[in-house]
């Protein structure tokens, strides 16, 4: 399977594909300044939670590089926490700045070049753990599905949303590949249309059969018997199972459980947020009322009409079939379940490594 060049370190820089402007061009953006990247997440240059994380993690190796030295670690938190304002639901964001802030502390009696280097080198692996996150999540996703039949996703959760082949479409695809026979059903996803620019875009390019609907026909298909099973991703899971993902996600899963049809959440276990105990406490991305109020640059809403625009929604754990991470299926009750299979991506090979390179004065074991 093709991976999409969503987010790339090359030479010393960050390179993007602008998701604003798909699926009418493709436009590779390169970024030198961190406040560029910063920008980048908050635009929609970059979205997707996993891609957010990766973004976030090279915009600050690519920052460390210019921190004066004398204020290296005072600055850098700065730069942390300027990422973490870009967007406030994507756990993978904090959670990809958490993991490059400890290896900035932890690392504080070494140079500020060996730090900057190991920094650059934590950002690709939290870029290659999730290509293989999603690699192994899609297999235990496969064998969930139908061995023929059509499977509805809403929003975006491919390759464009992650560093690898996607989380809810890497399912599908991986279930294609093991010769089931499956088509989709992509949710146009208003305000954005992630489903409608996006997810066809990558369909169409895998050559995998995609219908776009608004987002208000599913019930109508799903009561024709059209819809064998739900897919789609998470921008954040609580500790509980409640699944926070792309606004409208919830109104499927209920349209979901009234007609019997499983409704699957594939979820990396950076996305998966064990401090946070239910779905009630995941903030809420509010973003720009025009998103709503305009279409094309033209309004379609009376001017003075208040318009609200919640970017995401949070779908309860009992109405979610099962929660597919890199570390197997978790099913109710979730937090056992869920407590089980995020434990053991805590040690991260990559960290390991880094961890035990020998510090100044001192010798390898
Ligand atoms: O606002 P976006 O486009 O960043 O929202 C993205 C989603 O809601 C995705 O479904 C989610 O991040 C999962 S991506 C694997």
């Amino acid at each position: 399977m093709k991976r999409v060049r969503t987010v790339e370190w090359k030479r010393d820089r960050v390179v993007m594909l602008d998701q604003r402007l798909l699926p009418n061009r493709e436009v590779y953006r390169l970024y030198k300044d961190p406040e560029d990247v910063i920008r980048a997440i908050k635009e929609l240059v970059v979205r997707g939670a996993p891609a957010i994380g990766v973004a976030a993690a090279m915009g600050l190796a690519l920052g460390a590089r210019s921190l004066p030295e004398d204020r290296f670690a005072k600055d850098f938190e700065r730069l942390c926490r300027a990422f973490a304002a870009a967007r406030p639901t994507a756990v993978n964001l904090f959670w990809a700045i958490e993991r490059m802030r400890r290896l900035v502390r932890e690392n504080a009696d070494r140079s500020v070049e060996t730090i900057r280097t190991m920094l650059e080198r934590e950002a690709l692996a939290i870029h290659r753990e999730d290509i293989e996150a999603n690699r192994r999540l899609s297999e235990y996703g496969a064998a969930l599905l139908p061995d023929r039949g059509s499977v509805l996703t809403h929003c975006n959760a491919g390759g464009l949303a992650t560093g690898g082949i996607g989380t809810a479409l890497g399912v599908i695809l991986a279930a294609r590949e093991s010769g089931k026979k499956l088509s989709v059903f992509a949710d146009e996803t208003r305000p954005v249309l992630q489903g409608a620019r996006l997810t066809a875009w990558e369909l169409r390019k895998a050559r995998v059969p995609v219908t776009v609907i608004t987002d208000n026909m599913a019930g109508h298909f799903m009561q024709r018997g059209e819809i064998s099973a739900v897919v789609v991703g998470t921008d954040r899971t609580a500790a509980n199972g409640d699944v926070a993902n792309k606004i409208g996600t919830y109104t499927v899963a209920v349209l979901a459980a009234r007609h019997g049809i499983p409704f699957y959440v594939a979820a990396p276990t950076s996305s998966i947020d064990l401090a946070c105990p239910t779905g009630a406490k995941i903030p809420i991305e509010e973003r720009d009322p025009t998103e709503v109020s305009q279409f094309n640059g033209r309004p379609t809403v009376p001017s003075g009409v208040k318009v609200a625009n919640p970017a995401f929604d949070v779908t309860p754990a009992e109405l979610v079939t099962a929660i597919i991470t890199e570390n197997g299926v978790a099913k109710a009750p979730y937090k056992k379940s869920l407590a089980r299979v995020v434990k053991p991506s805590n040690a991260s090979p990559e960290r390991t490594r880094i961890a035990a390179t020998p510090r100044r004065g001192q010798r390898a074991q």
